[in-house]
């Protein structure tokens, strides 16, 4: 799978991709990384990409000329290219669109800074917009590793044991039960009892009974879909 990242910041994106499982997954051809810089498609001689908002306003916004001739240029290669744009005014991301996503050959991350993107750009180009959460990050950056994390963890061969995803948090509209690694005993606390006793149907049970305490006590919002049988993955 591929991921593209438009950035005029890719020294930012492109360490996390050096380190652990998704350096190994790289290593291995199952992900391939690509940055694009907006700054290499400007006619301005300063190679600018931000201008002043129409209409006033605090702040730059990014214009949409380099934007248009990246863009273009990217589907005119690769015309099946999931164009993602990252911004805080946008539907939240979660665990069932990671699935989704993963299915898709190429992604590509469109990041915004200062006041973000000119919005011609986004409705030309955008296969979807997305947000990560309920506050404002100073660009797409941090939020497009999020998104790729999250999403390359579906992809088949990355996780080197994939019978976690099953139980994991999200799955089935459940946060999952706590772990406790071993010693059993740590300085005099212990883990809890069941799970020393072998019994591997009361260690289920008792799982799922406090990840189903666990969902309502921090997640109602789940927990009432989890309860209505409704799947996290659309
Ligand atoms: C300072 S923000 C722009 C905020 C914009 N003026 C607004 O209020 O909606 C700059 C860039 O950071 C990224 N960004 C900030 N917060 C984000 C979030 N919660 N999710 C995804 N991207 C975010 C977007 O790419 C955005 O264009």
């Amino acid at each position: 799978m591929k991921f593209s990242f438009v950035t005029v910041f890719s020294e930012l994106v492109s360490p996390y991709f050096e380190a652990s499982i998704i350096k190994r997954a790289k290593d291995a051809n199952l992900l391939e990384f690509e940055f694009l810089s907006p700054r290499d498609y400007s006619e301005d001689r300063f190679n600018r990409t931000d201008d002043y908002a129409v209409g006033g306003g605090a702040g730059l916004v990014f214009t949409p000329a380099p934007m248009f001739s990246l863009l273009g240029e990217l589907r005119q290669k690769d015309k099946d290219a999931h164009i993602v744009f990252l911004s805080p005014a946008a539907k939240l991301f979660n665990y069932g669109d990671a699935k989704r996503l993963s299915k898709k050959e190429h992604i590509v991350f469109v990041c915004g800074r200062y006041e973000g993107i000119d919005e011609r750009v986004v409705e030309e180009f955008a296969d979807e917009v997305f947000s990560i959460g309920d506050f404002v990050l100073t660009g797409g950056e941090l939020a497009s590793l999020v998104m790729c994390d999250a999403i390359s963890r579906f992809v088949p061969g990355v996780l080197g044991n994939e019978e976690s995803l099953s139980v994991e948090s999200y799955e089935g509209n459940l946060l999952e039960a706590p772990s406790f690694a071993k010693p059993a005993v740590f300085e005099g606390l212990a883990s809890p009892s069941i799970l020393l006793k072998g019994n591997h149907s009361k260690i289920s049970d008792f799982k799922k009974s406090v990840s189903k305490i666990r969902t309502k006590y921090f997640r109602p919002d789940l927990y009432e879909k989890f309860l209505k049988g409704t799947r996290y993955e659309k």
